[in-house]
């Protein structure tokens, strides 16, 4: 899968990207990211990319010119791609999305502004605007990386164990459960004596009901399509 990021700040994405899974990913030759600087797409000799806004008010505005020319350039291999435009003001990203993307399985524009905003007409050159939060960022840097990140742990071969993503939060619509290592007790607080007993449906039980309190103590609003089974722990639980 291709990732290519248009940016101002590439050394963000080009430090992350190096390492851990998606670092992995890369080396395999699994997922590819390619950066482009907004700056070299832009006419005049100081490399500027943001004007004055119209209307007045604080702050800069990141102009069209520099996204456009990056834009056409990345369309010139007439590959499928999917645009995105990073911004608070856009859908939620949600691990839902990631796998709509997987599955769509085209490249990916990742397209980040900074300052106060971008220019508007920019979005008629984009697919969809896309956010990874109720937050406001510095720039769309970060959620590029969210983004990326989240996506290259659902290409097969990009986890160790490929089992792992199937159990990450989210995947199976609910929050994850504990997890444990050595040693088996740090200053009296012990590791639950279930995972010990090599009881394999036990464990599996005692995992199923940590994820839905978990769940219910900090995302109940995920609770809403489970299963009868899940549902009969649920109320045992309450
Ligand atoms: N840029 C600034 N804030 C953002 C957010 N919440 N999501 C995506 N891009 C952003």
């Amino acid at each position: 899968m291709k990732f290519e990021v248009l940016t101002i700040f590439p050394e963000i994405i080009e430090c992350y990207i190096k390492h851990g899974v998606v670092g992995k990913a890369l080396n395999k030759g699994i997922a590819e990211v390619k950066i482009y600087n907004l700056r070299d797409f832009t006419s005049d000799k100081h490399k500027k990319v943001d004007d004055y806004p119209y209307g007045g008010g604080a702050g800069m505005v990141m102009q069209i010119e520099p996204f456009y020319k990056a834009i056409m350039h990345v369309k010139e291999d007439k590959k499928p791609k999917k645009l995105l435009l990073l911004s608070p003001q856009g859908r939620k990203f949600m691990q839902k999305l990631a796998q709509e993307f997987i599955e769509e399985n085209k490249g990916m524009v990742l397209i980040c502004g900074r300052y106060e905003g971008i220019d508007e007409r920019v979005k008629a050159f984009v697919d969809e605007e896309v956010s990874v939060g109720d937050y406001v960022l510095s720039g769309g840097e970060l959620a590029a990386l969210v983004i990326i990140d989240s996506i290259v742990r659902l290409i097969p071969g990009a986890l160790g164990d490929e089992l792992s993503a199937v159990e990450d939060s989210f995947m199976k619509g609910l929050l994850d459960y504990p997890h444990y290592t050595r040693p088996e007790d740090f200053k009296g607080m012990k590791v639950p004596e279930v995972l010990l007993s090599g009881d394999h449906k036990k464990i599996a039980l005692w995992r199923k009901r940590q994820a839905l309190k978990n769940t219910l103590k900090n995302r109940p609003d995920l609770l809403k399509n489970l299963s009868r089974d899940d549902m009969k722990i649920l109320k045992e639980l309450c």
